[in-house]
């Protein structure tokens, strides 16, 4: 066990290095190295990114690549990823193609509401409370009027507040619950300035005005968003699911369907399901700087809104033609955060065509929808480990330092081989 440190985030970025790789590797000019190769030569770069978080000592690498070919409400785009699991991009572009010859994926937004809420404890009468709200209700608004300001000119701001009376589920428990449309931007920061002056308000004017002790517990946003809703679709004729020769399309979708069906009523499967649809989702949200974890929690909350967790995409096959869905929440920004800070969220932006953030849900939710069609139509046809172990190949290579001679035999081996870690452990061994 090594000492603690005190003050360790006013060291210099070269002090903290060296605290670390002394405390904690036994060779510590290469742990030192290793983190150094990261650095980037562009010191104003560096700084940048230096800067987004606390104690940074390096960066963290993710590989950025593009789907080409997502037809969306009729019109192209190439989407960027950023993600380490091998197969989703070469997943999403295979799918992308699939629709692209198939009229393309249809994406609607159905609304984009925002919650948030001040959290407080009052032990008085609840009749009381609710009179005082209603007497207030114009402050909340007057008194975050510098805050909405902006926000409103851009078409947004603050839509309504209610007072929620929850002293069933816990005692003496209410909340300030505000909805707010934040337009283009994510409004993290919007929502929850306007809630701590919410509760500022709260607080002040509930002095002298009201008998009881009224406590603010805290305020913040929500990021269950399920007013913030979207949803992507595809339809073709069952006889257009021809990708595969050995299956006919009826079967095709019979199976697929079914599988969709299991994700439905089966939480085991559920969880998994919905995992690959995150797979596309939070790689563009990752690579348009947005927040996944938001995202993710928003979106695995919606999936158990009835209760039960179940599959976020449905599918059927209604007169002759089949059709493939899911609605979810997003909240996403294109303006604000990382958005207009960070080099590559830029490009990633301006790759499709500076969206709106409603564009830009439609253009996540297809990802979301694009991934989940690939890996249905793996899983019941030749199985995923097939296009897994493929792409995977190339880190096995990797790990084992192959030199780009030796890849270039071992990726023909295996094109006609089957790719197993020890299938390429052997195979190596052999050229070597
Ligand atoms: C792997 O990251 C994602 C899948 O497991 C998704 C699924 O099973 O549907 C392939």
């Amino acid at each position: 066990m090594h000492k603690t440190i005190s003050g360790f985030s006013k060291l210099s970025k070269s002090e903290k290095i060296d605290w670390i790789v002394e405390t904690h590797f036994s060779n510590s000019t290469n742990a030192k190295s290793i983190l150094m190769q990261y650095w980037n030569k562009n010191d104003k770069l560096q700084q940048l990114h230096d800067e987004f978080i606390e104690n940074t000592i390096t960066n963290y690498y993710l590989p950025f690549g593009v789907a080409p070919n997502f037809l969306i409400n009729g019109k192209t785009y190439t989407i960027p990823m950023a993600i380490e699991e091998s197969s989703v991009v070469a997943a999403a572009s295979k799918a992308a193609k699939f629709w692209y010859d198939r009229g393309g994926f249809k994406a609607r937004v159905i609304s984009t509401t925002k919650i948030g809420q001040v959290h407080f404890t009052y032990n008085g009468s609840t009749n009381d409370l609710t009179l005082f709200f209603n007497g207030i209700k114009s402050k909340f608004f007057e008194d975050t009027e510098t805050i909405t300001k902006s926000m409103k000119k851009r078409g947004g701001g603050i839509l309504d507040i209610e007072l929620k009376n929850k002293t069933k589920d816990l005692k003496s428990y209410y909340q300030l619950h505000a909805t707010f449309e934040t337009v283009d931007a994510m409004g993290a920061n919007f929502i929850n300035s306007c809630l701590e002056q919410f509760a500022s308000t709260l607080k002040r004017e509930s002095e002298g005005s009201l008998e009881g002790d009224l406590n603010v517990v805290m305020s913040i946003l929500s990021n269950y968003v399920p007013n913030c809703l979207v949803k992507a679709e595809v339809s073709c004729k069952v006889e257009e699911l021809t990708e595969n020769p050995n299956i006919a399309p009826e079967d095709f979708a019979e199976k697929f369907i079914q599988a969709v069906k299991i994700a439905e009523i089966e939480p085991y499967r559920a969880v998994t399901h919905n995992k690959g649809i995150m797979n596309g989702i939070d790689a563009v949200v990752l690579a348009t700087g947005n927040d996944f974890r938001a995202v993710e929690a928003g979106i695995h909350a919606y999936a158990s809104k009835n209760g039960k967790y179940t599959s976020l995409t449905h599918a059927e096959v209604t007169n002759g033609v089949f059709k493939f869905w899911m609605e979810i929440p997003l909240a996403l920004g294109t303006v604000g955060g990382l958005t207009s800070l960070h080099p590559l969220v830029k490009l990633a932006l301006e790759m499709l065509d500076k969206p709106s953030a409603k564009e830009l849900m439609q253009i996540v939710a297809v990802a979301g929808l694009a991934q989940n069609f690939g890996a249905l139509r793996s899983l019941t046809t030749t199985g995923i480990q097939e296009g897994h172990m493929k792409m995977h190949l190339m880190n096995i290579l990797n790990q084992f330092e192959a030199s780009s001679e030796e890849k270039e035999k071992l990726i023909a081996h295996f094109k006609t081989n089957t790719v197993t870690h020890s299938a390429v452990v052997e195979a190596i061994k052999a050229l070597r």
